[in-house]
């Protein structure tokens, strides 16, 4: 895999999305070639010409040297760190090692902190931001579909532990999201599908007519459709930027956002976090599941449910739960166990998001036990 050249990719003026967040308002720009033109569009929230890049051993090698270029061009100082690639570095140890880093570096609170990867560089650099010299700024540069769509939309950093994935972080903003779509050409097929999932979220949760443009464009865009994967990835972060917007610390609607993740985190913690099951991948099951919940309750109309696992299926995401996980066949009472721990709980009951429809989800804390385990038993022996 080599990186698309800048001559290769026709210049193009970038969608400006903005995410108002009163003084913490920020912008995030979706387009084409803009690693090139990241001085340009951090120039404004720049305090000091110095930047620390933190980026991973995968990215390092494809982006760290034309971001550096671009801004070294434009006589801003760009020091960087590489972490190892993957979930694993989503820990305190790397994040104690990067703090060290920056340290050792001399940052200084007008350096701002530059996250260039997926979820997981921006969830460790995001949060090694917030508590560097007690907080300090940092951009995101979004180099997956899934960070470009959700995760570096929304100000929510943080790193596993041994309780669980997300469970130490912060809210703490970005002061620009630069999402660089030929970046995108690089990423293996399973992660950018894996990030379609998130894409797909945002048309079930509260958006029929995108779900229905989904149906229509999503393979071109999953294709190499420029402009069809342009028109996703900003209208999903229009998505993002009015939920975060309506609900920054998910007091309320920001938790719609969780559509398919109760049963997709518990997937995930059932198949462990090495790579056999992907997020996103745990997030389109958790969605066909989240719709068969909802019909089996007869909230949702079957043909709803049903059309939300052709399209995942017909763009070759999982629908179905994985059989087996190294300790043997998953049982629903596996699944529901991990479901107990998750952290959305409150006051010991799991929150479920449900829907009425496609384009119209809902929060429920009161999902009878019989219906969950018999949507898991029909997912399971399917
Ligand atoms: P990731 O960061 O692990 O990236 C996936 C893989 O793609 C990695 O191997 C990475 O090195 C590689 N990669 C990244 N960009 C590439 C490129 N352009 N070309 C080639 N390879 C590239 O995973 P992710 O799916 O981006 O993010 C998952 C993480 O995001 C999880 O830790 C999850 O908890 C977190 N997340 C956070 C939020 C939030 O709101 N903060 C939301 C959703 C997910
Ligand atoms: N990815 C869920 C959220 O940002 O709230």
């Amino acid at each position: 895999m080599t990186a698309p050249s800048s001559s290769e990719s026709a210049r193009e003026t970038a969608t400006v999305v903005r995410v108002p967040l009163g003084a913490r308002s920020y912008d995030i720009h979706v387009g084409r070639d803009l690693l090139a033109q990241a001085a340009a569009l951090m120039a404004p929230v720049l305090s000091q010409k110095r930047v620390f890049i933190v980026t991973d051993s995968n990215v390092a090698p494809l982006y760290l040297a034309p971001l550096t270029q671009a801004l070294t061009n434009a006589g801003i100082r760009a020091d960087h760190a590489i972490i190892p690639a993957g979930e694993a570095s989503k820990d305190f140890d790397h994040l104690a090692k990067l703090l060290d880093a920056m340290l050792a570096a001399k940052c200084e609170r007008g350096t701002m902190i530059v996250a260039l990867g997926g979820g997981v560089i921006g969830d460790l650099a995001g949060f090694a931001a917030s508590v560097l010299m007690r907080g300090v700024d940092f951009v995101q540069i979004p180099t997956t579909l899934l960070s470009q769509v959700d995760s570096s939309v929304g100000g929510k950093t943080g790193i596993n532990t041994a309780a669980g994935k997300n469970l130490v972080g912060s809210f703490h903003q970005p002061r620009l999201v630069i999402a660089d779509t030929d970046v995108l050409a690089t990423l293996p097929r399973r992660e950018l599908l894996a990030g379609y999932a998130e894409v797909a979220k945002y048309g079930l949760l509260g958006d029929a007519d995108f779900w229905a443009w989904l149906e229509k464009n999503g393979a071109a865009a999953l294709d190499g459709g420029h402009a069809a994967l342009r028109e996703a990835i900003v209208t999903s972060c229009n998505a993002k930027a009015k939920v975060v917007a309506a609900d920054e610390k998910e007091g309320g609607v920001r938790a719609l956002l969780n559509l398919g993740h109760t049963f997709g985190h518990a997937l995930e913690a059932e198949m462990g976090y090495g790579g056999n099951l992907l997020h996103g991948e745990a997030v389109a099951i958790g969605m066909v599941l989240a719709f068969e919940l909802s019909a089996r309750l007869g909230l949702c109309p079957a043909a709803d449910a049903a059309r939300v696992r052709a399209h995942l299926k017909a763009v070759g995401l999982p629908v179905d739960p994985p059989r087996h996980s190294t300790r043997g066949a998953i049982t629903p009472a596996m699944l529901i166990a991990h479901m107990s721990q998750d952290k959305k709980m409150k006051d010991g009951a799991v929150n479920f998001v449900l829907a009425r429809r496609i384009g119209d989800a809902f929060m429920s804390r009161d999902v009878p036990a019989t219906a969950l385990e018999a949507t898991l038993t029909a997912a399971l022996a399917s």
